[in-house]
């Protein structure tokens, strides 16, 4: 009997375009390429690296990542617009396999209001948009924006004009998470058996989860012929976000008896790159989360455990194991020397320049003076604050709290600002509050305080803890992170952090310019 073939559903990863636009979530140039480097370890196909034109950090990044990370497709976004183009073209232009990715919008609400053209202006631009790309590389996406909300027989006619110009592939987006399954894969489906070039391209979708629907949407669309899915680590993204990789990822693979479709992706990188992400855009993941949750795996239950027990498959359809999530291990300890901190580094996948090792052997030292056993998440946590490291002009000296439910809570802080000791007293509504009020008066800043949690992220009653502030300051969103054993010094190292980020921003013109959509 001949062979059955199997398609393939390519995984393209937008975590550092469209999730980097989550409010508060901005990464500096270097977390971006530590997140590109796991995104690799991860076999994505593609990384939408960022959208060169809306700053100078991000034409920055997309060029750093083009050039160092190999393996996946890097790609870049771009208006329908030649400078956009150009600007995406020299920020892939290292790479070895580079992606133009062009998108205008074409719903009515769209092109009436938002763009104020016609639809044939549009159409015209969306061609010619795709022909100047063309020029430049031969891997050119187009995205007609909304394409939920569009007109079908306009979708049609877009759609087939783009591939007459060259787009190699055609992603459709739900851009605000209106569709529903049946209908969007309906709409699949239509272009397929519609668009008389249709073989010529790959049909991709990118679908937001506004209505929770974004996974299912994306799965009812590859059931319908779609074959490239744009998602993103932890489903962040723009609002509610978009349809979250690991739960596709894990849904063709675990349902493969029903999808008969292969994806390429190492699925034991998944926890650990759901991690790095969480910790460096400061959006953390919730505990009922489906696969990266805490409580993905845990069966608390009584009934569940003696079943699991008895056989896993009673109520397991996934295993632990297969998205990376081991029982860590105990690794190091306060006696561990260099080259057992470098070995240990290596087999985790990490690979340091000489700067970021001398950095991270220091922190583990010092951990390991208050922490009895250190593990593979705590190495993680060095490795993570300590490469992507931004360079810093506020660094914590000391913080002194007076506490307790008699006295009212007050704070010493000495910060030193580019090597000038500075110290501060305050008072407050709790000790956290008053380290904070200390600081800001200290450095004479306002900042307003969005949003701070706290979470542990090792085990035993002398785990990491990690804080997680969201700032905003002179118009800036910024979040800040730190952690220590001791979660009131973690709590002024955060908002220190992010004074820090916001201070970089403001100085490297990292910050997106505020752009009109044409
Ligand atoms: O949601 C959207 O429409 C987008 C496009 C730029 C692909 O992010
Ligand atoms: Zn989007």
């Amino acid at each position: 009997m001949a062979e059955e073939k199997v398609d393939r559903v390519k995984i393209f990863d937008t975590t550092l375009r469209d999730g980097e636009q989550s409010p508060g979530a901005s990464l500096n140039p270097s977390e971006k390429l530590e997140i590109a480097r796991q995104l690799k370890k991860l076999n994505v196909d593609v990384i939408e690296a960022g959208f060169p034109i809306s700053s100078q950090g991000d034409f920055e990044a997309v060029r750093e990542i083009a050039r160092q990370v190999k393996g996946p497709t890097i790609a870049g976004l771009a208006r329908s617009r030649r400078q956009d183009i150009e600007r995406c073209a020299e920020a892939i232009e290292p790479a070895d396999s580079g992606r133009i990715h062009v998108f205008i919008a074409t719903s009515d609400v769209h092109v009436e209001q938002k763009l104020e053209k016609t639809k044939q202006e549009v159409l015209e631009m969306a061609v010619e948009a795709v022909e100047i790309a063309r020029q430049f590389c031969d891997d050119v996406e187009f995205s007609p924006e909304d394409a939920a909300r569009t007109r079908p027989d306009f979708l049609k006619k877009i759609v087939e004009a783009v591939i007459d110009a060259g787009a190699s592939t055609v992603n459709i987006p739900d851009t605000v998470g209106y569709a529903v399954p049946g209908e969007f894969g309906n709409t699949i489906r239509s272009l397929r058996e519609e668009v008389p070039n249709i073989d010529r391209a790959v049909i991709s979708v990118h679908c937001h989860n506004d209505l929770g629907l974004g996974v299912a949407n994306s799965l009812a669309a590859v059931e319908a012929g779609a074959r490239q899915v744009e998602c993103a680590v932890n489903g962040i993204g723009e609002r509610a976000g978009n349809a979250a990789l690991e739960e596709i990822v894990m849904a063709l693979k675990t349902r493969r008896d029903y999808f008969n479709l292969d994806v390429d992706i190492e699925t034991t990188e998944i926890a650990r790159t759901s991690r790095l992400v969480s910790s460096l855009t400061g959006i953390s993941i919730q505990r009922n989360k489906a696969i990266v949750g805490d409580n993905a795996f845990a069966h608390e239950a009584g009934i569940h455990q003696h079943g699991v027990l008895k056989e896993r498959q009673t109520y397991e359809i996934m295993r632990a194991e297969d998205v990376g999530l081991t029982d860590s291990q105990l690794v190091l300890g306060k006696h561990s020397g260099r080259h057992a901190f470098r070995q240990r580094l290596e087999e985790l996948g990490y690979e340091l320049d000489k700067e970021g090792f001398k950095r991270a052997f220091k922190r583990f030292k010092e951990l390991g003076d208050k922490k009895k056993e250190i593990y593979d998440e705590d190495l993680e946590v060095i490795v993570e604050e300590e490469v992507a490291r931004i360079p810093t002009v506020y660094e914590l000296e000391y913080v002194h709290i007076l506490s307790g439910n008699t006295v009212y809570p007050s704070a010493t802080v000495e910060v030193s600002v580019k090597g000038e000791k500075l110290r501060n007293s305050s008072s407050g509504d709790g000790p956290v509050d008053a380290i904070y009020s200390a600081i800001a008066s200290l450095l004479d800043v306002e900042p307003v305080l969005n949003d701070y949690s706290i979470r542990s992220v090792t085990r035993g009653m002398d785990a990491l803890g990690e804080v997680t502030v969201d700032l905003s300051i002179d118009g800036l969103s910024v979040h800040g992170r730190a952690t220590s054993t001791d979660v009131l010094e973690a709590s002024a190292r955060a908002y220190l952090d992010a004074l820090n980020r916001a201070r970089y921003r403001q100085q490297s013109g990292g910050d997106r310019e505020v752009m009109d959509t044409v």
